[in-house]
């Protein structure tokens, strides 16, 4: 029988499988692959909780599974979109790439030490495999249309500041305590310096984290990176003030009951500033607004009509069909390095400041 127009769309279409269907599959990349169907079609579901797999897969007609090796085995799995918690990240990468598969979507942070980071890039230079990071504001039509107003400031900006305002976020917090479980249905006990420092770990690895490759554009360098102050804010953030390549860095997060969220970047040179007012996570409203100044003069760029999710799916698309790069490998391990360094020097500014 020759074949129907459905099945010639579905085999044109990039087949996708998730290897974890929590809240980060749910809420953000099913909503944003329901509007890409044109290019990609969910073909597999996997997550260790057989009823998650099973109920998440029926949503989107897929086949479901508890196994990583039975998804990587589906050929209709082309791309592998991990979003399971961070410590599975780098194996499951690395399984992907060793599978031949097109491409890899990972959630942010791809690894969570400089080893895994190193071994990813071997593996993925080994195998060719693309590997996109879910950082995706860098991925956001706004912050895009940002790098064509900004001129020369990432050369002469001395000051970058990512502000990060949020309704009340017990992800957040539950991962930033991991290390030590904190009280029951309390806030951290932020008396004791190991809490604060895995907050403050916790705060660079699962948040400060989407916008650090957006910083780095401003920081040639940052082995000189220095940690001048570190502190949790309650009940739940941080502020952070780095040097590094010459430029002052300011991190700050707060969870706070009130409308609105914010989180905006600006980078500030002698002559010139940019303003990148960015949605909040989870939320599919649009890109992000750049707003750039010079000489009395201030470009707006966006909204546009789709934000930095959907643009880590475009741009799959787009390295899968050959007509965009893929990210480079070095510069993805370089902003897992910025974050480690960070993390480090948190800690040891919060243990030296509790002698
Ligand atoms: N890009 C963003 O805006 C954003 C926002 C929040 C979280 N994240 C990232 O997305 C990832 C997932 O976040 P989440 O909130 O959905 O996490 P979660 O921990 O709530 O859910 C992850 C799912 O993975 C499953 N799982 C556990 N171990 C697994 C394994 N070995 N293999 C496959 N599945 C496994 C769990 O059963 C769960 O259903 C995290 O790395 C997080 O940092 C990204």
């Amino acid at each position: 029988m020759p074949p129907t127009k459905r099945s010639d769309e579905i085999s044109s279409r990039i087949g996708v499988g998730f290897l974890g269907a929590g809240p980060v599959t749910q809420a953000i990349h099913l909503p944003s692959l329901s509007r890409l169907t044109d290019l990609f079609e969910v073909t597999h579901v996997m997550d260790v909780d057989a009823d998650v797999a099973a109920a998440v897969a029926s949503r989107v007609d897929a086949a479901s599974s508890t196994s990583m090796d039975q998804l990587l085995g589906d050929p209709r799995v082309e791309v592998v979109a991990i979003c399971s918690p961070h410590k599975f990240h780098a194996a499951q990468v690395i399984a992907a790439c060793r599978a031949g598969k097109k491409a890899v979507l990972c959630e942010k942070p791809f690894a969570v030490s400089a080893e895994e980071a190193a071994e990813i890039a071997s593996v993925s230079a080994e195998t060719g495999v693309p590997i996109v990071v879910g950082a995706m504001h860098a991925f956001d039509p706004g912050w895009l249309a940002a790098e064509k107003l900004w001129e020369t400031l990432p050369e002469t900006a001395h000051t970058i500041r990512v502000s990060v305002v949020l309704p009340p976020n017990a992800r957040f917090e539950d991962f930033a305590t991991e290390v030590i479980a904190r009280p029951a249905g309390g806030w951290p006990d932020y008396s004791d310096p190991e809490v604060i420092a895995a907050t403050l770990e916790g705060g660079v690895l699962g948040l400060a984290i989407h916008d650090l490759p957006l910083v780095r554009r401003f920081v040639p360098t940052f082995d000189d990176l220095q940690v001048l102050r570190a502190e949790v804010v309650r009940p739940w953030g941080y502020v952070f003030l780095l040097r590094a390549g010459g430029r002052t860095i300011e991190l700050s997060a707060s969870v706070n009951a009130t409308w609105k969220p914010d989180w905006t970047l600006e980078a500030t040179g002698p002559d010139s500033t940019l303003r990148v007012t960015f949605t909040p996570s989870y939320v599919q409203a649009g890109s992000a607004v750049a707003e750039f100044t010079a000489g009395g003069l201030t470009k707006v760029a966006g909204p546009f009509d789709h934000n930095g999710y959907e643009g880590e799916w475009r741009r799959i698309a787009g390295i899968v069909h050959g007509t965009e790069e893929a990210p480079e490998a070095g510069a993805l391990i370089e902003d897992l390095r910025f974050a480690l360094v960070t993390v480090d020097g948190a800690r040891a500014h919060v243990l030296e400041a509790a002698v």
